[in-house]
């Protein structure tokens, strides 16, 4: 999913300062560092990259829905999206840690899918709608398994203030993936179903 390529590397000057005052990064609960906070550090660099990806991807999905309603759900979850930013933030303030991106391959790549879907799709139809909610719950769904995923290390790590907030993340983007699914389900599938194709 990473590659070890180092992120870019800004002025250390900042760093060396601290240098002196600094022991251990200060881990809540005290509790030392090892490979798997080592990891546990890396993977939310990963998913910072990410979320920080979509705060520019969800006004061109919002941009290019059909629905109103789809509109408004993109339009609403950029801003619960920048709050999982905020929230990121407030994780590696936590562990002492400056809040660091590092490229997340798998949502360039569903990124990326979703872009080729407004591409092949016509403008103004049902049909891309559909390609739309799909390519948004494939980024949700990846969202939803980092997040379950990072909540439970955060415990195992005994890192619970951290694990709660990434909970709180993880339930907004289930209720997230819902709401697509309800749009789905409730106008956009039937709506696509009739649409005659373009001579
Ligand atoms: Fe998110
Ligand atoms: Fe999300």
């Amino acid at each position: 999913m990473r590659t070890k390529t180092a992120t870019s590397k800004k002025s250390s000057t900042k760093t060396a300062s601290k240098k002196s005052v600094a022991k251990k990064p200060a881990s809540p609960n005290g509790k030392v560092d090892s490979m798997l906070a080592d990891f546990f550090s890396d993977e939310l660099k990963d998913i910072y990259w990410a979320e920080k990806h979509l705060v520019k991807t969800l006004p061109k999905m919002q941009k290019a829905a059909t629905s109103e309603e789809l509109k408004e759900a993109f339009a609403d979850h950029l801003e619960t999206t920048k709050g999982h930013v905020e929230r990121l933030e407030e994780v590696f303030e936590l562990l002492g840690k400056k809040a660091q991106a590092k490229k997340c391959d798998a949502m360039a790549g569903i990124t990326e899918e979703g872009a080729g879907i407004i591409e092949e799709t016509e403008k103004g139809t049902a049909t891309r709608d559909v390609g739309l909610i799909l390519a948004a719950q494939k980024v949700e769904h990846y969202e939803i398994a980092t997040y379950g995923g990072l909540a439970q290390l955060a415990r195992t790590l005994g890192y619970d203030e951290v694990a709660d907030i990434l909970e709180t993340t993880l339930a907004e983007e289930k209720d997230a993936d819902s709401l697509l699914t309800e749009i789905a389900e409730n106008s956009v599938n039937y709506e696509s179903s009739e649409e005659a194709e373009e001579e």
